[in-house]
């Protein structure tokens, strides 16, 4: 099934998401719905609160259906190391059609819960790192802007707001 996303304004994004507790067939086909929806969505990255579900679940596929042994699933995440520096330019499927350049780590280790329940550890690098830091921000209620300049985002905002008026955001 391919979920709308949620766009920003929505207060689901920046609500911190809750832990999930039951590993059953019902997460299995919730992730299996967010990778529909991140792909339909042209994404290469999806949070569940993004689908309007406030539970801390991501998936990640940086290769886009190039390589199926890349599709990443995280429960419960937590950033446990970050090296390095990239700056590069990073968008949101909740914030279409804007990007802006972000400063992150360019190596990053995340620990999290597979699909049935096993902690694992993952590393990656450049914009898979990227990738593991903006999803499991998005499972804490922040979002990529809160990384650019207050000026920045408050452009963004103030165009965001002209095309809520106009219909053209929902
Ligand atoms: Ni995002």
């Amino acid at each position: 099934m391919i979920y709308p996303i949620v766009k920003y304004g929505d207060p689901v994004l920046e609500t911190p998401a809750e832990t999930i507790t039951e590993f059953d067939g019902e997460l299995k086909k919730l992730a299996e719905d967010m990778f529909e929806s991140m792909y339909a969505a042209h994404g290469v990255g999806l949070a569940a609160p993004q689908i309007g579900i406030s539970k801390r679940i991501a998936v990640i596929d940086v290769t886009f259906k190039e390589d199926p042994g890349a599709k990443l699933v995280l429960v419960n995440p937590e950033i446990m190391k970050k090296q390095g520096k990239q700056s590069g330019s990073e968008g949101c499927l909740s914030l279409p059609d804007f990007r802006e350049t972000v400063s992150r780590a360019n190596v990053v280790t995340v620990r999290a819960q597979g699909l049935t329940g096993e902690w694992f550890e993952t590393t990656g690098e450049g914009l898979l790192a990227r990738a593991l830091l903006h999803e499991t921000e998005h499972l804490q209620g922040r979002l990529y802007i809160s990384h650019i300049s207050a000026l920045k985002r408050d452009i963004m905002k103030r165009k965001i707001k002209k095309l809520m008026r106009a219909g053209e955001w929902k």
